[in-house]
């Protein structure tokens, strides 16, 4: 009476994986039924293990104790099904009793029950959209949870729900049109209805000015010429949220409908767990691995992007850029990967004491971004055939147009992004604090030479 979890990418069937309980998930368990290696950049040279695979799909589920709603749809969910003594769902039985959610990426699933029969999930109401009020106080539930342990993440049960992970409370909405005046739902994924933005409650009074930093940043990096996702800082019933467009999604024009992109983490492709997203939780690999990887399987011209890319983002002091705040965008079918436009790219500049200043990964032996000089940026890209000098050359192209860029950012967030009163002070200082350091950095860069 065991159930499979049916595994799909952009609607094709790759693996199926039977349920079991705990931790492991056994090889016998695991059926490869397409190209598994399109999945994951990281299974381009080889069939993944059952081990791999159960790391993989782990990513996708909530992290800590948010997943614990996982844990226990599924067990509601085994036990309706006649699977008697459920205790610990495995990964992929956690996945099942939640197939009916929207996954990020390319990815979808199917439960299949004992007899291989496709189980059919309550369907979602129709009543979508309850307001801006609505909206703000499951974000505050969601906010509420994460700061107590306890991460709540779905919307009402019957209207559907996404699979997000991160640190955060937040939520994937589905925006009709545009920021400026669409209507915002909550996504359908049964319907077909997928979330479009990625709203998540940046509202720490410790760490005031976060959004608007991480809007203001995630611009920057635009402006300069480095792919990352539109950002927006609003407030919503009084409450300060940043705003991400998903570049895992598309909109086809023709019917207006949105579809599914695949992006993995690089933590997914670099085949680590969940819980090593820092140097300080695993050495390897590193940001030079990851050029590496992207070396290896990447669009001409990737390394490039991918230095500056790097560069951009320790110039400006994105301190938290770790395993799992960085993604690897695949074609729509075979061919090369890419980096994936940024995301969570913030600044720790002007920032209380309480949050490090030690980048998440050292960028070529830097562990500061002040420490970051030119015989750190020809160390980058050490594993690639690109040499130190073309490197060096790359971050100190873009330390010349950073500062123009942060300017030019400026002034648009003004314009699009919303800080709330108990932000707006401490935002500006931190502004200011930004562009001393960028300022130091660039020149400190500018005048230093590689060994
Ligand atoms: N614009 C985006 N496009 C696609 N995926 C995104 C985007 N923003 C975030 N994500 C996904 O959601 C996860 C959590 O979002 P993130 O902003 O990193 O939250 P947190 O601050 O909690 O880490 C990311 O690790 C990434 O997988
Ligand atoms: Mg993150």
């Amino acid at each position: 009476m065991d159930g499979t979890l049916e595994v799909l990418l952009l609607g094709t069937p790759l693996m199926r994986i039977v349920n079991g309980q705990g931790p492991a998930l056994q090889e016998s368990r695991v059926e490869h039924v397409g190209d598994v290696s399109l999945l994951s950049a990281g299974w381009r040279e080889m069939k993944p293990d059952a081990e791999a695979v159960r790391e993989w799909l782990e990513h996708l589920i909530p992290e800590g104790e948010a997943s614990t709603i996982y844990r226990e749809r599924a067990q509601h969910f085994l036990k309706m099904y006649g699977e008697a003594n459920v205790r610990e769902p495995d990964v992929a039985a956690r996945i099942w009793g939640n197939a009916d959610r929207e996954y990020a990426g390319g990815v979808s699933f199917r439960a299949l029950d004992g007899d291989g029969r496709e189980i059919e999930w309550d369907a979602p109401t129709l009543e979508a959209y309850r307001g801006w009020k609505y909206l703000a106080d499951v974000l505050r539930r969601a906010d509420y949870e994460v700061t107590n342990g306890r991460r709540h993440l779905d919307w009402d049960p019957k209207l559907g729900q996404t699979s997000l992970s991160g640190m955060k409370g937040k939520l994937g909405v589905h925006l009709e049109e545009d920021m400026e005046g669409g209507v915002w739902r909550p996504p359908r994924p049964a319907d077909g209805l997928l979330s479009t933005h990625i709203v998540k409650v940046e509202d720490d009074p410790r760490n005031p000015g976060e959004a608007a930093m991480e809007s203001l940043v995630q611009t920057t990096l635009k402006l300069a010429g480095v792919r990352a996702a539109s950002t927006w800082a609003r407030v919503i019933d009084g409450l300060q949220v940043v705003v991400s467009e998903r570049s895992d999604r598309i909109r086809t024009p023709s019917q207006g409908r949105i579809g599914r992109r695949h992006q993995e983490e690089w933590a997914q492709a670099a085949g680590v767990g969940r819980r090593e997203k820092f140097a300080f939780e695993r050495m390897d690999p590193g940001l030079d691995d990851l050029l590496a990887l992207l070396a290896r399987e990447g669009a001409a011209g990737e390394v490039e992007k991918g230095i500056e890319a790097i560069g951009a983002c320790v110039l400006l002091g994105h301190t938290d850029m770790h395993r799992k705040n960085l993604g690897i965008r695949h074609p729509r079918l075979r061919g090369p990967i890419r980096l994936a436009p940024l995301y969570d790219a913030s600044s720790s500049s002007g920032r209380a004491q309480w949050i490090t200043r030690q980048l998440a990964l050292p960028a070529g032996g830097a562990e500061t971004p002040d420490a970051f000089g030119a015989e750190a940026a020809g160390t980058l890209a050490g594993k690639t055939t690109l040499g130190a000098e073309e490197a060096v050359r790359i971050v100190k192209g873009m330390a010349n147009r950073l500062q123009d860029a942060l300017s030019d950012a400026v002034r648009k967030c003004k314009v699009k992004d919303e800080v709330g009163k108990a932000h707006g002070e401490a935002y500006e200082a931190r502004l200011k604090a930004l562009e001393t350091d960028l300022a130091r950095r660039c020149l400190g860069l500018k005048l230093s030479n590689a060994a």
